[in-house]
């Protein structure tokens, strides 16, 4: 006789919180990018909040950290609604998934500290750029520790429950985030590279004004 979990799916795809999850999922990166590079192009943020970048990036900030909290808690219900797997079932399993939730968190509340909330959502796009590139903990671990930490999160979450769709899931957010990032990565690049010209070109203005 074969074991009982060979008969449990191991993602039930007739449950549509799964799909309104993975919807979700890519849905918050979509909405700011072209949200913030809006903001880049035609400064309609600033506009909307009466000529106040500062302020604009805050609200920015706050309507990004509500749609993540959105996001998480329609994956934790599309979880709710999936079959636990028995493999997943252990206490080995367990316990790596809340190191995987630590480890996550840490990523990304410590990147969070380390850039500030501008430097955190998006602020280069508002013309409020960092002063030097943050090399420490943790971006001398990762490049890139709020998207990696979200999805060890996301792993974490889907272990502690047992849930093979999680991981599924998982996988998702990870290829979100890695378009995400080649989508993001060069056009931040050139706003800093951009400064970097500029102010070259304001040194050889003032040497030559000497
Ligand atoms: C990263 O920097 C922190 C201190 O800022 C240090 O303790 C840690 O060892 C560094 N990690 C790596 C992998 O270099």
């Amino acid at each position: 006789m074969a074991p009982a979990y060979a008969q449990t799916k191991l993602v039930d795809f007739d449950q549509k919180s799964l799909f309104i999850s993975a919807c979700s999922i890519a849905f918050n990166p979509l909405f700011w990018n072209i949200v913030a590079r809006q903001e880049y192009h035609n400064k309609v943020l600033t506009k909307l909040f009466g000529g106040r970048s500062q302020t604009a990036c805050y609200g920015l900030a706050a309507t990004i950290f509500s749609i993540g909290i959105v996001r998480d808690l329609l994956y934790e219900r599309a979880l709710r609604h999936q079959p636990s797997h028995p493999l997943l079932d252990s206490d080995l399993v367990t316990y790596i998934g809340y190191a995987l939730l630590a480890c996550g968190n840490i990523l990304v509340i410590s990147s969070t500290w380390a850039l500030g909330i501008t430097g955190t959502f998006l602020g280069d796009y508002f013309g409020i750029l960092m002063d030097d590139i943050v090399t420490g903990f943790p971006f001398n671990v990762t490049d890139a520790p709020m998207y990696y930490g979200s999805t060890m999160s996301f792993l974490g979450s889907a272990l502690v429950y047992s849930k093979p769709a999680g991981i599924l899931l998982t996988g998702w957010v990870l290829l979100v985030y890695l378009v995400a990032l080649r989508f993001e990565n060069p056009f931040t690049a050139e706003i800093y590279a951009k400064r970097e010209r500029e102010r070259a070109a304001g040194k050889k203005e003032g040497k030559k004004q000497r």
